[in-house]
């Protein structure tokens, strides 16, 4: 169908700072930052734990003092919070009381086909199925999230997903902030009409202008003078986030997509794009109490979208383990996590196994068709675009072709953490090459990931997670096979 419209070729800021603020009537900072609950296991056995979730349309407040129409796991908006541990499994229960079929992705983790959540795979309206998750990973940052087959967009849109938080030995030995210190934000952007409902127009970047923080517009959140853990995940179906703090402060990034960087980065400013997350620490231990510190997006396409959360720092005392010093925040530096490497991170070597195969995708908007496709084909989920053999490595060489409209694009596999090899013929700073599941691509570029594919067999799919791209056939699929 061509259901794309025209507004999508135009990112421009003038176009932008034509639309009014969003929502009417909240002011910045006046509502308080939520964090979603932790879901409790309903019970355990001594390798697994087991989760009921129900997928269901719910009204709650968003806006203050408004009941908004959204789609919800558990009544929560975004859903709860699981935490997992490597080496147990998580088994969820998902029911779906949506009046259409529906399927939940766990984006980032290396699960078998039949847990995927594959679009094609749906649970039946008013049927539950059970997801298993066999946590045979790093530690983490995952989120889940509504697969459903030509409605991924809308769905996630409208509230369907959540964040997934692996732990491993490793995480737990570093000196990393806990509890109330290590905290998950979904950030997504929304457009709300004047009585405060949802409203999804496909494509249509540039007009959803409020930017949600685990579901609230523009909130603040009272903090401690401690350290802290954000785990930054872009929600968003289509924007583009460049994150800074107002002070110009660094963040000390500790971990990407798929779990720790080798050795943390200092980060003035920090790109996240839809579905990519990153994890930063950020200093308040020095920070006079009183002081406001707004989390920018640097990349905003409209003024009311550049301030997206603001912490206010409160006071707190001394933190536990003061081993930890972000280089420019404090000078310190005598830091075994800044300085050295994250334990039982990969050997390099484990990351260039023998490619056996190059591919190349090439991304684009086809105007002709109203579909965004690769290789010049939408999504067909009776093809399959790529049959790997158990074991092997492959580069796959990734292009955006939209370079004369502008558009950007990201590609997404599942099952598999990738290493960004190079862009445009550059090596990817090692921030943004490993351990990565969603790769950025600007207008033009040309990117080459390398990924090994030694876990499960099966077909799974790779799309662009620009959720209304995906949505308008930008995916395709591999399958991995036995090896012969
Ligand atoms: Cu975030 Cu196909 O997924
Ligand atoms: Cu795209």
């Amino acid at each position: 169908g061509s259901v794309v419209g025209a507004a999508l070729v135009f990112p421009t800021k003038q176009l932008a700072s034509a639309f009014s603020d969003d929502p009417p009537g909240v002011p910045p900072f006046s509502v308080p930052l939520s964090i979603p609950p932790v879901l409790k296991p309903t019970r355990s056995t001594a390798d697994a734990d087991f989760y009921d979730m129900r997928i269901a349309e719910t009204e709650l407040e968003v806006l203050p003092g408004i009941r908004t129409k959204t789609l919800t796991f558990n009544g929560s908006f975004p859903g709860p919070t699981l935490r997992a541990r490597r080496g147990r499994a998580v088994v969820v229960r998902q029911f779906n009381g949506l009046s259409g079929p529906a399927t939940v992705h766990l984006h980032g983790a290396d699960v078998p086909a039949s847990s995927d959540g594959h679009p094609m795979d749906p649970i039946a309206p008013g049927q539950s199925r059970e997801y298993r998750y066999p946590n045979d990973q790093r530690a983490a940052t995952l989120w889940y999230h509504d697969h459903t087959h030509h409605f991924e967009g809308e769905r996630v849109y409208r509230g369907l997903s959540g964040a997934y938080l692996l732990s491993d030995p490793v995480d737990e030995l570093l000196p990393l902030p806990t509890g109330e210190f290590d905290v998950p934000l979904m950030l997504r952007d929304a457009k709300f009409d004047s009585k405060g409902q949802l409203v999804f127009v496909p494509d249509d970047f540039l007009n959803r202008p409020t930017v949600l923080v685990n579901g609230r517009p523009q909130p603040y959140f009272e903090v401690k003078r401690k350290l802290y853990r954000l785990r930054l995940i872009n929600g968003s179906n289509l924007e583009m986030f460049k994150f800074r703090l107002s002070t110009g402060a660094p963040f000390l990034q500790i971990a990407s997509d798929g779990g720790f960087l080798r050795v943390p980065a200092v980060r003035q400013e920090i790109d996240v794009w839809p579905a990519e997350r990153a994890e930063v620490l950020v200093d308040f231990r020095s920070v006079p109490p009183g002081t406001a510190i707004a989390l920018q997006n640097v990349a905003a396409l409209s003024e009311n979208k550049r301030d997206i959360l603001q912490f206010r720092v409160g006071d707190g005392g001394s933190w536990a383990k003061p081993e930890i010093a972000i280089p420019s925040w404090s000078g310190g530096g005598r830091v075994p996590l800044v300085r050295g490497q994250v334990p039982g991170w990969p050997a390099n070597n484990a990351l260039r196994g023998r490619v056996t195969r190059t591919r190349r995708f090439v991304l684009r908007l086809d105007l002709a068709k109203g579909q965004f496709v690769i290789n010049d084909q939408g999504f067909d989920p009776d093809r399959v675009d790529a049959t790997i053999e158990h074991g092997s490595t492959e580069i796959w060489e990734i292009v955006n072709d939209d370079a004369a409209l502008g558009i950007q694009h990201t590609l997404h596999l599942h099952l598999v953490q990738f290493r960004v090899l190079d862009r445009n013929g550059k090596p990817e700073p090692a921030h943004d090459s490993y351990p990565k599941d969603t790769v950025r691509l600007f207008p033009g570029d040309v990117v080459r990931i390398q990924a090994t594919f030694d876990s499960h067999l099966g077909r799974y799919p790779f799309h662009c997670h620009f959720l209304d791209h995906a949505t308008h056939s930008m995916m395709g699929q591999f399958e991995v096979v036995p090896k012969r």
